[in-house]
């Protein structure tokens, strides 16, 4: 696959080959970890530029560098460059291009991400923009279904929550149509997946999803729940995230009518929407996932910089 150079920006055109192309690769950086870390990226600089507040993101991007030999400089809060003097996003960018090789940038922006793509020459990865798309949170989502249930196609999965504001089940509808997965969607009316995502499913990848309100409609049917927060910081009005804040709350009750196999993700942080009384369940399958982020980022940054 022809990714070295590429821009990683959205996951509206990625073909099958590429989603699988990163899948196979992790999984082999994953096996090659367990004799310690590699000198592929000896040399390279990842510049994590994160202007929203992140963990798993973030984190994962730098050890998945650090543990290819490559070297991480960040910028994680705008405070603390000349952003806060009033630079603009794309004068610094143009700066820190001179300084890296590669670029992973989170906005609140949406668009933001792509804008510095046409701006720098250096590869740049979207870490998440607003409301957007979080492109690089599915290729750990599906890697980890593919762990568990050893394959994409025949598996039907219920995506949970705020539909609207979530980036990363925007990123994650357009990965499993290309993969064949069949999805349902859960939300409130008020947080459906927004229509312009369902007529591109529709329209580019013939898909049309089921839309519920309710995990107990599904609960029995599905392989996996992809659980996800509702999106606070995305409100327009605190009441508005206030009347939707827990309207859902998988638990053990809810739990019995799930399948002897279902998997529990979600891409984290969790607010209360998996109860803590799951975690040691053999559906939990979300702190895996946040862990998948490492060798997922090291075969994207490994491609994008040509190495693989
Ligand atoms: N899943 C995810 O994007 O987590 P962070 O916001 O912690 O990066």
């Amino acid at each position: 696959m022809a990714l070295k150079g590429k821009d990683i920006i959205t996951l509206k055109d990625i073909t099958k080959e590429d989603i699988e192309f990163i899948l196979e690769n992790a999984e082999i950086f994953e096996k090659k970890l367990k004799n310690g870390p590699l000198k592929l990226l000896e040399g390279k600089i990842l510049a994590t530029i994160f202007l929203e507040p992140s963990t798993r993101t973030r984190l994962s991007f730098e050890s998945a560098m650090h543990k290819l030999g490559g070297r991480v400089l960040t910028v994680s809060k705008d405070e603390m460059t000349s952003l806060a003097k009033g630079e603009t996003l794309s004068d610094t960018v143009r700066v820190i291009e001179g300084y890296c090789d590669v670029i992973v940038i989170r906005t609140p922006i949406e668009g933001a991400p792509k804008m510095v793509s046409d701006m720098v020459s250096v590869p740049v990865i979207n870490g998440g923009d607003g409301a957007h798309s979080h492109p690089t949170q599915p290729f750990l989502d599906l890697y980890t279904l593919k762990k568990e249930f050893g394959k994409l196609e025949d598996l039907k999965v219920a995506i949970v929550g705020d539909l609207k504001y979530g980036r990363a089940v925007h990123s994650l509808a357009y990965a499993l149509a290309t993969m064949g997965t069949e999805m349902v969607f859960v939300s409130p009316k008020e947080l459906r997946m927004p229509d312009s995502i369902i007529k591109v499913l529709k329209n580019e990848f013939g898909v049309e999803a089921e839309e519920k309100e309710k995990i107990e409609d599904v609960i029995s049917e599905v392989d996996a729940l992809y659980m996800t927060r509702i999106q606070r910081e995305r409100f327009p009005h605190e009441s508005e995230y206030e009347k939707m804040r827990s309207v859902y709350k998988l638990d053990s009750k809810i739990m019995k009518n799930a399948k002897e196999g279902m998997k529990i993700l979600h891409p984290l942080p969790r607010m209360d929407e998996i109860s803590p009384e799951l975690d040691a369940t053999k559906h939990a399958c979300y702190f895996n996932q946040a862990h998948n982020g490492v060798p997922v980022r090291m075969a994207i940054l490994a491609g994008v910089l040509g190495k693989i």
